[in-house]
């Protein structure tokens, strides 16, 4: 295929580049005027209008005329397994019930445990599948999905199949989080040590015997997981190599950056809570800093101090959460325009975080996140749009027209 006429080639960056940190991330190189070829799945060449190649009529061409086109939204963490929504917790959270009030009524985590145990496979693969056509219609290319809405040996394994399905089906990297450490179910409230031990010794085995998982997860938080129970989980996942990708500061400075940091954790997700100490921390580490927006507008927490994070040099990521109960969306154009309205990033540097950065935090960077020649063929066009900032600009709008994976037109 053969795309001409594009307005703005977005993201070029040389392809040994693997990710982006501090200053690095307000570079986003845009050729303007360019033609972009794939071929087998690749990004095959690119270049100005100026010297088109002449190629032969084997070429399906495609013109962009006013288009940008850019590299897929990395999406590195969601939760769109579950199998109901919950939006009468959103309809008590508008009538002031704070989040133990919701928990008690039967609410939260705890909530899409009890659903999903009832769910069959078929149907949560299914419901997925929905989810993930939707988002990958809105310029997804690539996508993290977490368990952890389990809780139990069969309901775990049974969302890590649904993932496995998942990818077996759909045209785009994904990457499988094991997250048993989401919540204690009910039976272990006062009995942390038997969960603990039932995941390290019924779980783990299992998912490392059929491949079920990329990585571990640990929803290390006051009331959740303590950060010497998280320790002790990302030991045991780490043998069976499982590295840790971990959900870290929401609701607090809880010291769990600094334990996914001495794990060695590709990424700490969330962030909306952290001090000086966590930001110069994840300024001197390679672990990514996932922020995630859109959970911070929907539950009304304060947003991550991206600015302060980019200062101190980090390498930052965006990414959705979509999942239930405190993101119900995974829309990517809209995590990039609150990445600029509300963390104050610049509309390059929110790009950046959600395609190379996003990548990087999946650890698929060589292959996806940027137009470099050899890539992968994961792209969108965009609606026609006066400049680059029109992107981030157009809140609530996706951009997103044209989905283009492994070189070839997805429609849905
Ligand atoms: O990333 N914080 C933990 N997990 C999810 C929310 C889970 C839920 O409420 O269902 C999150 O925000
Ligand atoms: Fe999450």
């Amino acid at each position: 295929m053969l795309i001409t006429n594009i307005k703005g080639l977005v993201g070029i960056h040389p392809k040994e580049i693997l990710s982006l940190r501090g200053n690095e991330m307000a570079n986003l190189p845009v050729l303007e005027n360019a033609w972009l070829l794939l071929e087998d799945g690749l990004i095959k060449d690119f270049g100005s209008m100026e010297n088109l190649p002449s190629l032969n009529a084997m070429h399906q061409t495609l013109n962009a005329e006013g288009r940008f086109v850019f590299p897929s939204w990395c999406d590195s963490h969601t939760h769109i397994v579950f199998a109901a929504p919950r939006e009468e917790e959103f309809v008590m959270k508008i009538a002031g019930k704070s989040y133990e009030e919701i928990a008690q009524a039967g609410g939260g985590i705890l909530n899409s445990a009890n659903k999903l145990k009832s769910a069959t496979e078929d149907y949560l693969f299914e419901q997925a599948a929905i989810r993930l056509n939707e988002m990958i219609l809105q310029g997804t290319g690539a996508v993290e999905i977490k368990s952890g809405y389990g809780l139990s040996v069969e309901s775990e394994l049974k969302m890590l199949r649904v993932i496995k399905r998942l990818k077996n089906t759909f045209p785009i990297p994904i990457k499988a989080t094991f997250l048993a450490a989401h919540a204690y179910p009910t039976e272990f409230k006062e009995n942390h040590q038997g969960y603990i031990k039932l995941i390290i010794e019924e779980m783990l085995p299992i998912i490392a015997q059929e491949n079920l998982a990329d990585y571990i997860d640990v929803f290390c938080e006051k009331g959740f997981f303590s950060t010497t129970e998280t320790d002790e989980i990302l030991i045991a996942g780490a043998k069976y190599g499982l590295k840790p990708k971990i959900h870290a500061n929401q609701l607090s400075v809880s010291g769990a950056v600094q334990v996914g940091i001495k794990h060695q954790a590709v990424s700490v997700d969330h962030l909306e809570e952290t001090d000086e100490e966590v930001l110069h921390a994840l300024g001197h580490s390679e672990t990514i800093a996932t922020l995630l927006p859109s959970c911070s507008f929907y539950i009304n927490i304060p947003f991550a101090n991206a600015r302060g994070l980019l200062k101190n040099n980090a390498k930052v990521a965006l990414a959705s959460d979509y999942n239930p109960g405190s993101t119900p969306s995974g829309n990517m154009n809209l995590v990039v325009s609150l990445a600029c309205i509300k963390l104050k990033m610049m509309p390059n540097e929110a790009i950046n975080a959600a395609t190379m950065n996003g990548a990087a935090a999946m650890e698929i960077s060589s292959e996806f996140g940027s137009i470099a020649i050899g890539k992968k063929a994961n792209i969108f066009m965009t609606r026609p749009m006066s400049s680059l900032a029109f992107l981030p600009y157009s809140f609530g709008q996706t951009q997103a027209e044209t989905i283009i994976l492994n070189g070839e037109i997805y429609n849905g």
